[in-house]
């Protein structure tokens, strides 16, 4: 049971879990890589992500017990999460990225996501693991997912980190979620807003 700050109290720790309630006067986070901005509460903290992480590792090994294995990282907002996970995945992999075009300065999507993607990567006959941060709308994994299908792998998959269950333009199954998170904006961990906070090791709703 998280028992919410009386107002006006400081979050003694960096890591405690604040409940997210409209809290007034209540001290922000003190870290200087926050530039000041308040955060609501830390979502997932360094040692909660950590283990969620080795046990991501740990299905992903047993649910490809052969053949080639692409972790295709989505950037930037999967940088950390991917090169943790990976090294959780006790098997052979090869390791590439892609890049779509993200919600830039906003904290709502733009409803266009632009695709920038390596033809030279060869996906035929791979089993293709497409590792994402989060999940909002959904559409920019199904726009990914489109254009990866027509490449004839041997399996397409998707492992998100984080996976708001709000998502209405996903038409494919999110094979591997780290954690079901609440719909707010957050940020830390590869997560960013307006390429802020990435940084973090903890994932924090930004307020
Ligand atoms: P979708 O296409 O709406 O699912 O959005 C996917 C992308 O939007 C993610 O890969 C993130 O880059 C970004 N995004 C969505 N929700 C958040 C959030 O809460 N914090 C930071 N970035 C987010
Ligand atoms: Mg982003």
């Amino acid at each position: 049971m998280i028992t919410p700050p009386d107002p006006g109290t400081v979050c003694e720790s960096p890591y405690s879990l604040c409940e997210p309630p409209d809290y007034v006067n209540v001290s922000p986070v003190a870290d200087p890589r926050l530039e000041g901005r308040a955060v609501h509460r830390i979502a997932y903290d360094e040692a909660a992500i950590a283990t969620r992480v080795q046990e991501l590792g740990a299905e992903i090994t047993k649910a490809y017990p052969d053949g080639d294995l692409l972790v295709l990282g989505l950037l930037k907002g999967s940088f950390i999460f991917l090169s943790d996970l990976v090294r959780q995945i006790t098997r052979p992999l090869h390791v590439d990225f892609v890049v779509a075009s993200s919600y830039g300065n906003d904290t709502v999507s733009s409803g266009t996501v632009r695709l920038i993607y390596d033809p030279e990567t060869e996906l035929a006959g791979k089993h293709i693991l497409l590792v994402e941060d989060i999940v909002d709308s959904g559409r920019t994994l199904h726009r990914l997912m489109e254009v990866l299908g027509t490449r004839r792998p041997k399996s397409l998959g998707i492992c998100a980190l984080l996976h708001k269950h709000i998502a209405t333009e996903l038409h494919h199954p999110t094979r591997f979620v780290g954690f079901d998170a609440p719909n707010e904006f957050l940020v830390g961990y590869g997560l960013d807003h307006a390429e802020s906070f990435r940084h973090l090791p903890y994932i924090a709703s930004l307020k």
